[in-house]
């Protein structure tokens, strides 16, 4: 839903802005609408709201607020694996989140982070590796319940959405990088299983790879990821760079990305969802969004008393790392 509203008051905020660090009035106004023009021209119509809904407000077993398994379920089995998407459907979840990932000969494969030593028992970046040596690791070598578990093979995208697929799991493909490659192996997947546009939704906290994503192919229901204080801080609060100038610096980019998100990116992009660090997540937030016809979904929601609050006050979607017990984030 567009409001006029609502954008005239940015573009003058944005105005006003500039014209203060710039003192031009002709160079503020060229500015503020020369990027009013970009957007408008620019941007993909969001896809239909029942769409998005049946993505994002599926049945749900329970009753209850839909559930995604963080990686799959990263506590309660070894994090994107098939064995995670059938341990999560099993424990009630509505839905998983996966990541994809390529190896070196260009096999779209599950895998969070860019090397493979903290899941599994080889080492390396996943981009130096081929799939057939990918395919020889144990990817549950690393986990607390590896015994149970022992033998899972890293997936392949395909693997994994079939799986999905059989359970009537909600996906969120969650995209790090890559935009050019992770579009057209995505687009080919949706066209291959067409059951994915109405129940799966493309993630990433780079607005230019949900970009692309639409540009390839403007049926798929899309979201943005947003901490705030991305740029300036590490996930557990920690300071990226110890200079001052340097968090100065970080923390002014923060905020400016973090307006551009608000203001500008879901916009451009035509975003159904948001999904954001649930320290972040107020009543009125998800009101702001609500408005704009975007929901939010929390991350990662970890205990029995935040699940309880987002279930019963929030009335939001979450995304938990274990559908069973409290535990750490995974981050
Ligand atoms: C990892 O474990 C698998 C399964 O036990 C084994 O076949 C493989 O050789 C191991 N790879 C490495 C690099 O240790
Ligand atoms: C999506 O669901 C709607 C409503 O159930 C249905 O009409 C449509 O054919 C479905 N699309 C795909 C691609 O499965």
């Amino acid at each position: 839903m567009l409001q006029v509203g609502d954008e005239a008051l940015d573009f003058s905020v944005l105005f006003l802005l500039v014209f203060g660090l710039s003192r031009s009035a002709a160079g503020s106004s060229l500015l503020t609408a020369s990027l009013y023009v970009f957007v408008v021209m620019f941007r993909f119509p969001p896809v239909p709201a029942d769409r998005a809904g049946r993505v994002l407000r599926p049945r749900s077993l329970s009753g209850g607020v839909p559930v995604v398994a963080h990686r799959g379920g990263g506590h309660d089995a070894p994090e994107n694996t098939v064995a995670a998407i059938r341990e999560a459907s099993r424990n009630g979840a509505t839905g998983v989140e996966l990541d994809l990932s390529f190896s070196s000969d260009g096999v779209p494969v599950l895998m969070h982070d860019e090397t493979v030593d903290r899941t599994t028992n080889g080492s390396g970046p996943v981009s130096k590796l081929q799939f057939v040596q990918l395919r020889r690791l144990d990817a549950s070598a690393r986990h607390r319940l590896k015994d149970r578990f022992s033998g899972e093979k890293v997936p392949t995208l395909q693997e994994a959405v079939q799986e999905c697929i059989k359970h009537q799991m909600v996906i969120f493909f969650d995209v790090k990088g890559q935009p050019d490659k992770a579009a057209s192996v995505l687009h080919e997947v949706y066209k291959k299983f067409p059951v994915l546009y109405n129940s799966s939704i493309v993630s990433s906290l780079e607005p230019k790879v949900i970009y692309k994503m639409r540009q390839t192919d403007p049926s798929v229901v899309t979201a943005l990821t947003h901490r705030p204080w991305r740029l300036s801080r590490f996930g557990d609060g920690t300071p990226r760079t110890l200079s001052t100038w340097g968090q100065l610096w970080t923390g002014l980019l923060d905020i400016l990305l973090d307006w551009a998100h608000h203001h500008i990116l879901w916009k451009l992009c035509g975003i159904s969802a948001i999904l954001v660090q649930k320290d972040f997540i107020s009543h009125d937030y998800v009101q702001y969004w609500a408005e704009r016809g975007v929901e939010v979904v929390g991350w990662t929601v970890n205990t029995a008393v935040e699940k309880d609050y987002y279930q019963n006050v929030l009335k939001i979607s979450y995304i938990t790392d274990s559908l069973l017990e409290d535990c750490d984030p995974h981050l």
